[in-house]
């Protein structure tokens, strides 16, 4: 805050945007796939600035000795446990840990005066019957529900502005969501029999050890899971009635993949005006610096858009009642870390897409 011992104007705003330039960012759960991501694109960003590492059963240890992508001073940093205070500088708190674990940390985080991005699923749900039917737990701080803006970017931007709290998307969710909420807004969609098929890398399951993920029960398989009801079709079936206003039904079979990080989603959807919907789809995201609605009847891969903040939108028109749409995110930025930063930078009031890239890492 400027006082009257400044000297000058000038010099009131020169410290101010000496503070603004640098941010302190506190990162909870950095030993994940999704915190190490996190700590890659705040290193490059010009105004966050890494303060705070904090992980769980690795707390303790330092951060290069856990994470073999991590170098220079961040890999010299002691990493805290997540539930230790927090230092008063920072300022912003990405809480990258498992739900139910998350909910405390992020009610600690707003109780310390921080501004939070929470990426787990903790506060994507605005009751407690939703979140307990989708994760089987009653919810510690259900309080805050109704304060919590939901951050798919492209839709909430003024609120995120805004908000202390900003829930995360799921990866899932926004892989379907940005594509089926204008054709739902637009009305051309049959909204009680939509079928998606997603693909995921393995990094969607995260980095503890599960005997389902090892290299010999992943390499050269494809295997379905999360049926009858993934926990994910509570969230995307609450969102595409809330951006919508339309009572959506969703049948969802998500796969994992013996890759490192990519989801494809394969929506078939039936409907009216299918020659319309390329252009729904256009028009929607026309200025969107993260979302490419490709050519009509060209397909996205998950090679266009890994390393990228990019969701790539393909539409397949197979008849007059019929269509299919296939999207793809990079699940650990578009789908999680990147669409964070997205929000954290709108809640600082930067440009959304500074430290993000729309390129792909391509070849
Ligand atoms: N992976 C994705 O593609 C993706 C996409 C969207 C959203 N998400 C969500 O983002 C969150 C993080 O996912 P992730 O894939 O990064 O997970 P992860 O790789 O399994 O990492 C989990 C992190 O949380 C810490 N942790 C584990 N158990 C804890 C506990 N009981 N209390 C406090 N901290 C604990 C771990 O610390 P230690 O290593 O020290 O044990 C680690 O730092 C999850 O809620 C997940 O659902 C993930």
């Amino acid at each position: 805050m400027c006082n009257d011992d400044w000297k000058s104007f000038e010099g009131c705003d020169a410290l101010r945007i000496m503070h603004v330039m640098n941010i302190a960012v506190a990162i909870l759960g950095a030993t994940g796939y999704t915190g190490a991501e996190l700590i890659r694109l705040i290193e490059s960003h010009p105004h966050f600035q890494v303060k705070h590492l904090a992980a769980h059963s690795q707390a303790g240890k330092l951060a290069g000795d856990v994470l073999p992508g991590c170098a220079g001073k961040i890999a010299a940093m002691t990493l805290a446990s997540a539930d230790a205070p927090l230092p008063e500088d920072v300022e912003l708190v990405f809480t990258a840990l498992p739900h139910g674990a998350a909910a405390t940390s992020v009610f600690a985080a707003l109780k310390a005066g921080k501004k939070v991005v929470d990426l787990s699923a903790d506060f994507r749900h605005k009751s407690n019957d939703v979140y307990k039917a989708a994760y089987g737990a009653d919810h510690p701080h259900a309080e805050l529900f109704e304060e919590a803006v939901y951050g798919l970017t492209e839709f909430t931007r003024s609120d995120v502005a805004r908000a202390r709290l900003v829930a995360n998307p799921g990866c899932y969710p926004t892989s379907v969501l940005l594509p089926l909420i204008p054709l739902l807004k637009a009305g051309v969609v049959d909204n009680t029999s939509i079928i998606v098929d997603s693909k995921s890398g393995a990094s969607g399951a995260g980095r503890s050890a599960k005997t389902d993920l090892l290299y010999c029960e992943i390499n050269e398989s494809v295997k379905a899971y999360g049926l009858p009801r993934h926990r994910h079709v509570w969230e995307m079936e609450e969102w595409a009635e809330g951006f919508s206003g339309a009572k959506t039904k969703i049948r969802f079979v998500p796969h994992i993949l013996p890759m490192n990080r990519g989801m494809l989603s394969t929506m078939h959807l039936s409907g009216s005006d299918t020659d319309s919907w390329q252009d729904i789809l256009n028009t929607a995201y026309a200025d969107e610096p993260f979302v490419k609605v490709l050519a009509n009847g060209a397909l996205p891969s998950t090679a266009g858009i890994s390393g990228s903040n990019r969701c790539d939108i393909g539409v397949a028109v197979l008849s007059n009642t019929e269509v299919v749409v296939v999207s793809c995110i990079d699940n650990l930025l578009k789908g999680a870390a990147g669409q964070a930063l997205q929000n954290a930078n709108l809640m600082f009031g930067f440009d959304e897409t500074m430290g993000l890239a729309t390129h792909a890492l391509w070849p």
